[in-house]
């Protein structure tokens, strides 16, 4: 027997991004109201100076509607045209039902499929290779991606080590077929031996992490994983217009970009204003960047995901 399957399209592509940050703005001076931290701590090893903090009303779903209907409304397609939706989180008020579905009903897309991703803070860029995949395959015409993070959920704010980094917000890209690729192969990978480095470890639990090992390991093995998906794309570091690193602490970011050597690129520092939100970071800084006109359309931008897992990706795209 034979089965039919859809004809390949040689490549996908990002019509555009769209980025949501609840409106409160909260402070380093803030947080040292109630533990024993300072400003001064928190912009030299983390660097950050404020992050979003999402009010009772902005839930992962909300701000996940707000975020992909900003992208769809600049891809100049309508809610008809998507057949996939994909939203990487790991910070899900409950296990089920997905939030996908439900992203997918309020922006008026009829019966896509739709699912919810969890690879951390590394899910924007699998949920990214996953959607390119789909695409690719003909099984998806047009996908949404989004990253959605409510992480002050999960947060023990009189634990200094975590309640300063983590924070909320959403990101979304629109993904098409695409004669020319403009998505580049996604380069992934875990190391489930150290999945207790950040850790929730039960549903009555906080978020916790091994600061410093996770360090080690974000400013050692990401880079080689970076360099891997410029090489796999045919694009030189030098010719990168941004890198966009997960927005994990300042000082991670610039060790990447600085092994990566991409010495033309504007790199992403959304981290300074809107802390560290997981899997919505990558999005949220890119469109956020796009925005400002940072960046140039058509250029490569190099996306680097890691985190709890240990999972981590890395590809090259085109900027729309
Ligand atoms: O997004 C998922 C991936 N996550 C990451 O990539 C996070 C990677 N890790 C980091 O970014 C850093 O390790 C942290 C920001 C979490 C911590 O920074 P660090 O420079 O590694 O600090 P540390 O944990 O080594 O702590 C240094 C000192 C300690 O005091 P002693 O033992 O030297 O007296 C901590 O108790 O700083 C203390 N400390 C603080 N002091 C003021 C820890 N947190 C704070 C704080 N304010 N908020």
């Amino acid at each position: 027997m034979k089965l039919r399957v859809p004809a390949a399209v040689p490549g996908s592509r990002i019509l555009a991004f769209g980025d949501y940050q609840p409106a409160r703005v909260v402070t380093n001076d803030e947080l040292a109201e109630t533990v024993d931290t300072s400003d001064e701590w928190i912009r030299t090893r983390v660097g950050i100076a404020s992050r979003r903090i999402a009010g009772p009303e902005e839930g992962i779903v909300e701000m996940a509607v707000h975020a992909a209907g900003k992208a769809l409304a600049g891809s100049g397609l309508g809610p008809g045209d998507i057949d996939l939706v994909v939203l990487a989180t790991c910070s899900a008020e409950s296990p089920m039902p997905a939030h996908a579905p439900q992203v997918a009903s309020r922006l008026g897309i009829d019966a896509p499929g739709a699912f919810d991703l969890n690879a951390a803070c590394a899910g924007f860029c699998y949920a990214l290779g996953a959607a390119d995949a789909a695409v690719r395959a003909g099984t998806a015409r047009n996908a949404l991606v989004i990253g959605a993070e409510k992480m002050s959920a999960w947060l023990d704010w009189s634990d200094r080590s975590t309640s300063i980094i983590f924070a909320d917000g959403a990101g979304a890209a629109v993904v098409t077929g695409s004669a020319e690729p403009g998505v580049g192969p996604v380069v992934w990978g875990s190391d489930g031996d150290h999945h207790d480095k950040i850790i929730i470890p039960d549903r009555n639990a906080f978020i916790r992490q091994e600061g410093q090992a996770v360090f080690r390991w974000a400013t050692g093995a990401i880079a080689p994983v970076a360099l891997e998906a410029c090489e796999r794309a045919g694009v030189a570091p030098s010719d990168l217009a941004a890198i966009v690193p997960h927005q994990a602490n300042l000082r991670i970011v610039d060790a990447i970009a600085r092994k990566v050597k991409a010495t033309n690129a504007v790199v992403a520092d959304d981290i300074v204003h809107s802390g560290n939100t997981s899997g919505a970071s990558i999005p949220l800084a890119l469109s956020r960047m796009i925005e400002r006109g940072d960046v140039p359309s058509g250029a490569p931008a190099l996306l680097v995901g890691f985190g709890a897992g240990l999972a981590y990706a890395a590809q090259v795209i085109q900027i729309p």
